[in-house]
């Protein structure tokens, strides 16, 4: 990792600050002064800030097959919570990346990582979500050159990105969108004068749901899943 990158990861500072700090000369690699802030730490290097080791936190990254019937929220006082399904320590402290409805099912990312949640969720976030679509019309010879132009939500002044569709049957689609606007798969097909009828998420990024996972089961994310998402 960069040496920017894990002192903004170990500490408050943002990326730009650690860049800073680092130039003053302030920033050691194995004792020894570094001021290149694209230096490389390997996971066996002690990184340290006025003589003083930072480390990195030790971060929780789960994905969870949400059934139908569970709120993506942290806390409700009606619904199940997809935490509540959870058997992990320090449950409080775990917040939920990119929400499904209560009867969206698939997959839900849940991480005590803040800043990975926000470059996951964030509106500049450019991340595919790929979706499978059921709708009660069938689907309209227009559909897919709608969405490839950007569809626009009611109440919304400025167009969707542009969605890609790939027709499974007549009332089925798989759709990728970029964007995570509130309700958008449903807001969306209602623009387009239909109703989605069964929402399940399959993919974020190049984080797939895993096939292995019943729905409520959840496994911790790999590595390399955690590292897709920049
Ligand atoms: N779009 C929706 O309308 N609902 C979801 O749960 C996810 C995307």
């Amino acid at each position: 990792m960069r040496l920017d990158k894990y002192i903004s990861n170990a500490t408050d500072l943002s990326r730009t600050e650690a860049k800073r700090l680092i130039k003053t000369g302030e920033v050691t690699l194995d004792d020894r002064a570094v001021v290149n802030p694209a230096q490389k730490v390997r996971p066996d290097q002690t990184v340290a800030i006025e003589g003083s080791t930072i480390t990195l936190a030790q971060h929780r990254y789960f994905m969870m097959n949400k059934p139908a019937g569970i709120v993506s929220v942290t806390k409700d006082h009606n619904n199940p919570t997809a935490i509540g399904l959870m058997y992990e320590h320090r449950s409080e402290e775990l917040q939920i990346a990119g929400r499904l409805d209560i009867d969206t099912t698939g997959l839900l990312l849940i991480t005590d990582d803040g800043q990975w949640n926000h470059r996951l969720t964030s509106p500049r976030s450019d991340c595919a979500k790929i979706y499978q679509v059921g709708l009660a019309e069938a689907i309209g010879n227009d559909y897919q050159a709608a969405l490839a132009a950007g569809v626009l939500l009611e109440g919304e002044k400025h167009r969707c990105m542009p969605a890609h569709m790939e027709q499974i049957d007549q009332h089925h689609l798989r759709l990728s969108i970029a964007e995570g606007k509130y309700h958008q798969v449903k807001r969306m097909f209602a623009a387009l004068g239909n109703h989605v009828v069964s929402l399940h998420r399959s993919q974020v990024g190049d984080i797939i749901l895993d096939p292995e996972l019943e729905p409520g089961d959840y496994r911790p994310l790999t590595e390399l899943e955690v590292s897709s998402i920049q």
